[in-house]
């Protein structure tokens, strides 16, 4: 608990150092900031599974097939699925099989209910104690879901490993990017792999391999995160309680934040994609400013040319509401407007 606390502080103040370093570039070009698109066709998403049952027990998996269509009917082209792998793995580091199956299913009817599907390695709480202990299981376990995966089509995409942070510092992430790359390109040559981009805002070297067109840049966003977390038992600001969110001044704050990441973006010439967003939901923060809050970010991905995930559809921050078995309505209209995809949207 205390890790993970960790982790996420981490990535928030990453988020801010990338936010303020990147200032001094991007003041004047304001408008023009979009992100390239292209390789992915990934747009609209939201984070699944990271917490449910399913993967030690289907027989009581709370989401079934259903959700996927769900999900695909309520207008999201793609899920980010969050793996806890680590914890399957065997003392030679191999997966084991039945977990294997699990994932099969659920990239088989994601694909078979029309969605994308993102694996997210989302061992981030282990890999923020020990950095090589971390590689050795990363490294095996993208040995095995790369060769396992490799005939899928684009539509099914890797994510290395979800908010580095705590003992892995910005210059041996860009390390084990290039070598966890190393091990996926051997078979999924053009696999769309997505890289959280922590180090190339601190002046490191890119962990961007400049010939490999098929990388998706990744951040997450809980700006202001005392507001987003205030009330969560697992953050500093679970006795926070009140903050308020929606003056100009805090919307102005997104649209900076966003257009910086648009120019690094651009400079890298590579998408980016949003992984996470989302307001806790059980602060006490009225629902309509919690959809007003994520209303404004998504609102401003698009406008950046980026793709989003949701974060999350169920557990907390929650975009399904589970007792009542259906969605969270203001989240969902929040996040899709009947709006054409790429066109001004008046909220942002
Ligand atoms: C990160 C954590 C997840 C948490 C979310 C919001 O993804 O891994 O557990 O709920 O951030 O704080």
């Amino acid at each position: 608990m205390i890790a993970a606390g960790l982790v996420r502080r981490s990535a928030a103040v990453l988020m801010v150092a990338l936010l303020t370093l990147a200032t001094s570039t991007s003041q004047t070009h304001r408008a023009d900031a979009r992100a390239p698109s292209g390789v992915t066709e990934f747009h609209r998403g939201v984070n699944i599974l990271g917490y449910d049952r399913y993967w030690d027990d289907p027989a009581h998996a709370s989401f079934t097939t259903r959700h996927f269509v769900e999900i695909r009917r309520a207008g999201f082209d793609f899920v980010r699925v969050n793996l806890f792998v680590f914890r399957h793995l065997d003392d030679s580091g191999r997966i084991d099989e039945n977990w294997l199956k699990r994932l099969d299913w659920v990239v088989a009817t994601a694909r078979h209910s029309g969605l994308g599907v993102l694996m997210d390695e989302h061992d981030s709480g282990e890999c923020a104690k020990d950095a090589t202990l971390c590689l050795a299981k990363l490294s095996r376990v993208w040995q095995q879901l790369s060769l396992r995966y490799a005939d899928q089509p684009r539509s099914v995409a890797f994510e290395l490993l979800n908010e580095p942070g705590g003992k892995i510092d910005a210059p041996g992430w860009n390390r084990m990017v290039a070598q966890l790359l190393t091990i996926i390109r051997a078979s999924n040559p053009v696999r769309p792999v997505v890289v959280y981009s922590l180090g190339m805002h601190l002046g490191e070297a890119s962990p961007i391999p400049p010939n490999d067109r098929n990388i998706i840049l990744t951040f997450h966003y809980y700006s202001p995160y005392r507001f987003t977390h205030q009330g969560a038992k697992f953050s500093e600001f679970r006795d926070v309680h009140g903050l308020i969110w929606g003056t100009p001044a805090d919307r102005e704050a997104i649209h900076e934040g966003f257009d910086r990441l648009a120019r690094i973006a651009a400079e890298l010439q590579r998408p980016m994609l949003l992984g996470e967003f989302g307001v806790y939901d059980k602060s006490g923060i009225p629902l309509a400013m919690r959809a007003q809050w994520v209303a404004a970010v998504a609102c401003e991905a698009e406008r950046h040319n980026f793709s989003w995930a949701y974060w999350q559809f169920e557990h907390d921050f929650a975009l399904w509401d589970e007792r009542a078995d259906t969605w969270v309505e203001p989240i969902k209209d929040a996040l899709l407007p009947r709006l054409p995809l790429n066109r001004p949207d008046p909220r942002c």
